[in-house]
């Protein structure tokens, strides 16, 4: 008896990048909310529970961001990464520049943009938060390994505590307006959530 037909579509993101992407959301959000009621060590006090859960929740982003890092470097499929960064190529930044344009007009009209899969400026901006939570992951995870207990010692455990506080209400926005869109495209049935949150291995 013949098989039942079934969709062989292949889905736009590989298995690493989507694993990595929901392992990466996941860790980032409980860092963002962890953040709002943590206490961190001091000279005279012990740091709380959620300065815990923010620090190992930390170490995990960084082991998610350095799995998708592989994914974006030896993708096979979808845009090349070129589009995520296109900064030191002319003909990428005047398609950035044009496609810019192109979103702004949309907006001036009340529309929504319309949805592409090689979009420059929506690769850009991703390319820029990966850069973003790399910077917060990094500087973290340096922190603990070189803190001795206080955030505000200075030296290298300054510099890396500049870096993360002073990033840190960018990802805030980053989260709020890139899972936004997410939702948006979704509900406009441009792009359904499960191509980027799903296990599946197709
Ligand atoms: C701060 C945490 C997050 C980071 C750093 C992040 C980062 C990224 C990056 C870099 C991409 C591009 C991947 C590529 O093209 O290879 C991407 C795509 C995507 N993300 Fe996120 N993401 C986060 C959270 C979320 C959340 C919470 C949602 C859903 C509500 C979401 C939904 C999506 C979707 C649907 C795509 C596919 C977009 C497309 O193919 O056009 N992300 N994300
Ligand atoms: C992607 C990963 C991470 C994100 C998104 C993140 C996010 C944040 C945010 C939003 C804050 C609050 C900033 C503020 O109060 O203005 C913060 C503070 C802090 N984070 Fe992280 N974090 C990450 C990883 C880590 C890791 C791995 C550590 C390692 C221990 C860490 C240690 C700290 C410390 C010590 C503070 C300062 C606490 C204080 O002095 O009040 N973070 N982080």
């Amino acid at each position: 008896m013949p098989q039942a037909a079934h969709s062989v579509r292949q889905r736009k993101h590989g298995f690493l990048i989507r694993i990595s992407h929901i392992g990466l959301a996941i860790a980032v959000i409980n860092q963002l909310l962890t953040s709002l009621v943590l206490s961190a060590p001091a000279p005279d006090a012990a740091g709380n529970f959620y300065f815990e859960v923010h620090e190992y929740g930390g170490l995990a982003a960084f082991s998610f961001i350095t799995l998708f890092w592989f994914g974006v470097i030896f993708r096979k499929r979808q845009a090349p990464s070129g589009l995520m960064f296109p900064w030191l190529s002319a003909v990428r930044l005047s398609a950035l520049w044009s496609d810019t344009k192109l979103h702004f007009a949309a907006i001036r009209r009340m529309r929504l943009p319309p949805y592409d899969d090689h979009a420059p400026l929506a690769s850009a901006i991703h390319g820029l938060g990966l850069l973003l939570v790399t910077a917060m992951a990094a500087s973290g995870t340096i922190y603990y390994f070189i803190n001795s207990g206080d955030p505000d010692a200075g030296g290298l455990v300054g510099v890396v505590m500049f870096i993360h506080l002073n990033l840190a209400n960018l990802v805030w926005a980053y989260l709020i307006g890139h899972a936004g869109l997410a939702l948006v495209h979704h509900f406009s049935n441009n792009l359904h959530l499960s191509e980027m949150w799903s296990l599946r291995r197709d």
